[in-house]
């Protein structure tokens, strides 16, 4: 690749424009049209640093101080921090085993144009929604358009976990199913080939693609990486992605059955739909916040509820655990060592595994 393209190294953004690298958007259109039903040029496709540049322009754009955006009550904690760091009003709006819900977003529109707020944003994580790791149907996604069309309020959908999806197919993108520029759309490359590359893109018409150029003052995402991989996926993304959800599907289960061991009952969850995390319940009594910080002088990294949630408070008996990188077995030393010190700082499970044995 570099023997046949080096040379356009040479240029800022490697002769494809300001964009990003002309041949992987075209092989991203591709792939948005036959996996999310989502019709657009290579020219309505920027490459990103990451999806996070993706959240941090469309911010930028969008946002100023004391503006209101509505997001999901359970969502990314990077989400979160980033739109506290600007000063803006955070709506947390409840989501059930479909993702986003329509009745409470109604209720939370209604509210706010009652007190004459007409929030930025709708933010929403439809397919492995992050934490809770469902997909939202069609016809939840149909209900969300059509509130974002009568509150004129836009969408901005962030599907960087939809290429893991179990069942190996994803509902339509909101991108594809509107008719009209009302949805921005992100998605990545971090989750299905390495965070590492930095590489993710952002979909949006003109009108507000031109502004996000113009602020995008980076002369350009990382060259190298954006043409390793239009050379890598067309022929290997499939074949890859179809194996990394074997391993990842057999990991959670691992994870999850060392749960039922460890924590018996103590430890609510619900079966992932695709993804690389488990969003877990503890019963009252346990701080997770707490928890975290001692699971972590021992050596175990998990993510306490209170950062992926609107209320913190809420999220006090929740973990986050991630089940991507360990092995089998570091899973299994991880979850048995978590439990033990959760019997032992909160008396939760109230008996030990290892002391059934
Ligand atoms: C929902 C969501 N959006 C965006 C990101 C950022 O990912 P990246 O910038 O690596 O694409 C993450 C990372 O965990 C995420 O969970």
């Amino acid at each position: 690749m570099l023997k046949r393209e080096g040379r356009t190294l040479s240029t800022y953004g490697l002769e494809s424009g300001p964009l990003g690298y002309h041949p992987l958007r075209e092989y991203i259109a591709r792939k948005l049209a036959r996996d999310a039903g989502i019709t657009c040029s290579p020219d309505e496709i920027l490459v990103t640093s990451g999806s996070l540049q993706g959240l941090d322009l469309v911010n930028q754009v969008l946002l100023s101080p004391g503006d209101t955006v509505i997001v999901e009550q359970m969502t990314y904690g990077g989400a979160i921090t980033r739109l506290k760091r600007l000063g803006v009003n955070i709506v947390g709006v409840e989501v059930d085993h479909d993702g986003l819900s329509g009745a409470a977003l109604k209720t939370a529109l209604e509210d706010l144009k009652r007190r004459g707020i007409r929030p930025k944003y709708i933010y929403t994580i439809p397919t492995v929604q992050n934490p809770t790791a469902t997909v939202m149907s069609t016809t939840r996604r149909a209900e969300i358009l059509g509130l974002s069309a009568i509150y004129g309020v836009p969408v901005f959908e962030d599907e960087c976990y939809a290429d893991l999806v179990w069942e190996g197919t994803r509902p339509q993108a909101m991108r594809g199913m509107s008719q009209d520029e009302r949805v921005i759309h992100i998605g990545s490359f971090s989750k299905s080939i390495a965070p590492a590359l930095r590489i993710g893109y952002l979909v949006a018409g003109w009108p507000l693609m031109s502004r996000i150029l113009a602020i995008k003052s980076d002369g350009g995402s990382g060259a190298i990486e954006q043409m390793i991989l239009a050379e890598y996926c067309p022929d290997h993304f499939d074949t890859h992605v179809r194996a990394l959800r074997k391993t990842l599907r057999r990991k959670l289960d691992v994870m999850i059955e060392a749960l039922r061991v460890q924590f018996g009952p103590a430890a609510e969850f619900a079966d992932p739909a695709g993804g690389i995390f488990l969003w877990v319940k503890l019963p009252d009594g346990v701080d997770t916040t707490r928890l975290t910080q001692m699971a972590l002088q021992s050596g175990v990294a998990i993510n306490p509820g209170a950062e992926w949630m609107t209320d913190a408070g809420a999220g006090r008996k929740r973990i986050r655990l991630c089940f991507a990188h360990p092995s089998e077995q570091v899973i299994r030393e991880g979850v048995a060592s978590l439990a033990g010190i959760c019997h032992r700082e909160f008396a939760v499970p109230a008996r030990h595994a290892k002391e059934h044995r």
